[in-house]
């Protein structure tokens, strides 16, 4: 289990590549699954959770090839079941339902336990593919869901308590290509990830128009065929260097981004103070850390609104910026883990019923901490940047879930990180 040594203090300067998207990915790999034709992704992480959905395919039966960001799949025979020791390790093979039910008639996968960032259900999965047609059974901590005579289009609506579901939206958006007939799909995720699946759907000869919307038509076809795509880049990759620099900067710039995606992550670093300008085409930024700074409230929120998958980074920030933030996760309530390890590096935050508020302190201090899930543990390695001292980071497994060579990265920009093997 590998550790990260951090060594407070240093100042970071030059340019970073921001990797392909990771939550983009993982959906488009399992898209594979509808096509016996070879499919082509490029620009995908190598981060672990990209492994794990490349390593569902093979188990179910598909030829794949990895090499420099590059994936090949063939997935002419594929059985309809995945195997529970590779799905457990990731709650987002639950996207490959969508694409077996559609092309087998059958899927077989276990329900995802919960997870450290709280309850996550499957409901509306499993609402949106019965709507569809799909029959649904539990056993053995599987779901089996069958449509033996094919899914059929249907008009459904997808939202639930805590708004849409982007994985949910993924999964029904997915089955509905090869459904007969036209599936509308109302209360639907908006999320630039769910975008590139469409176009990487439509590439394949799918007829999805609405991805971007609230409300997604999808014309079913007979048949999807192979396909080249270039995932579009991390936002929350993105948006966590763009902390590092806020924090602990002189000027970085971070390349390959897309500015459309990180409005509401650049207005919540503008707000407590910092600057973020990015050039004519909106591919490249630089991030200055501010003289005049303040504490910011935030509320996270569906696409286009602030991730709750950059809550934890904006946390790290906001725990060394003068005034009181409040910070308050309305998608997962219960994703505050990173406090408790932040207060032992001197931080001052109050959590109570799904907010963080926040006293900015001067300075956090090393200390060993823990990480918890993986944006957490992203919080921690930002707040580590100028904190005296070192401070050790355990479990860094989950930071190698979705960001690709951070410490590589880290070391680029003049950070003083060291990757401990154990
Ligand atoms: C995706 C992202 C994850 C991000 C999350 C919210 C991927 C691989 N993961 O996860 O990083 O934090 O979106 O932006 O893209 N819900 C239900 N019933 C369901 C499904 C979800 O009630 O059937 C609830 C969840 O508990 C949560 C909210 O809906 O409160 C949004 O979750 P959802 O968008 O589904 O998250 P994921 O797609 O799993």
């Amino acid at each position: 289990m590998d550790k990260l040594l951090v060594h407070g203090g240093s100042t970071l300067r030059g340019s970073v590549n921001i990797s392909g998207s990771k939550n983009a990915s993982l959906p488009i790999i399992a898209a594979a699954l509808l096509t016996d034709e070879d499919v082509i992704i490029r620009r995908v992480p190598d981060v672990s959770d990209t492994n794990y959905m490349v390593q569902i395919l093979n188990a179910l039966g598909a030829e794949v090839e990895r090499s420099s960001g590059t994936i090949r799949a063939t997935c002419a025979e594929i059985s309809d079941t995945a195997p529970y020791e590779l799905v457990r390790r990731m709650r987002a093979s639950i996207c490959v339902m969508g694409p077996l039910l559609a092309r087998k008639g059958r899927a077989v996968v276990s329900l995802p336990g919960g997870c450290i960032i709280g309850d996550r259900p499957v409901d509306l999965h499993l609402k949106g593919l019965q709507a569809l047609g799909a029959q649904v059974e539990f056993e053995g901590g599987n779901i089996i869901l069958t449509a033996p005579k094919g899914l059929k289009g249907a008009e459904l609506d997808l939202r639930g308590t805590s708004g849409p579901t982007v994985l949910g939206t993924d999964n029904v958006m997915m089955a509905a290509t090869l459904a007969e007939g036209t599936t509308v799909i109302e209360s639907a995720a908006a999320e630039p990830e769910v975008i590139d699946l469409a176009n990487f759907l439509n590439a394949m000869g799918a007829k999805i128009t609405g991805a971007g919307t609230r409300r997604i038509v999808i014309e079913g076809v007979a048949k999807l065929h192979g396909v080249e795509h270039t995932v579009i880049p991390d936002r929350i990759e993105a948006g966590t260097f763009m902390v590092a620099a806020a924090l602990a900067g002189e000027g970085v710039t971070l390349r390959r981004v897309c500015r459309e995606h990180l409005k509401a992550i650049t207005a919540a670093i503008e707000a407590s103070g910092h600057s973020v300008s990015f050039n004519e085409a909106g591919d490249a930024c630089t991030v200055h850390r501010g003289t005049d700074l303040k504490g910011v409230d935030l509320v996270t929120a569906p696409y286009p609104g602030y991730p709750t998958d950059m809550q934890a980074q904006m946390t790290a920030l906001l725990a060394t910026t003068p005034g009181i933030s409040v910070i308050k996760d309305t998608i997962f309530p219960q994703r505050f883990m990173h406090c408790a390890e932040l207060k032992r590096m001197g931080a001052d935050i109050k959590v109570d019923n799904g907010t963080a508020i926040v006293r900015g302190t001067e300075k956090l201090s090393a200390a060993p901490v823990m990480a918890s899930d993986l944006r957490a543990s992203a919080a921690l390695v930002l707040a580590a940047l100028t904190a005296t001292g070192t401070t050790e980071i355990n479990r860094l497994y989950h930071i190698d879930r979705g960001y690709e060579h951070i410490d590589e990265k880290l070391l680029l920009l003049g950070a003083n990180v060291e990757r401990v093997r154990v």
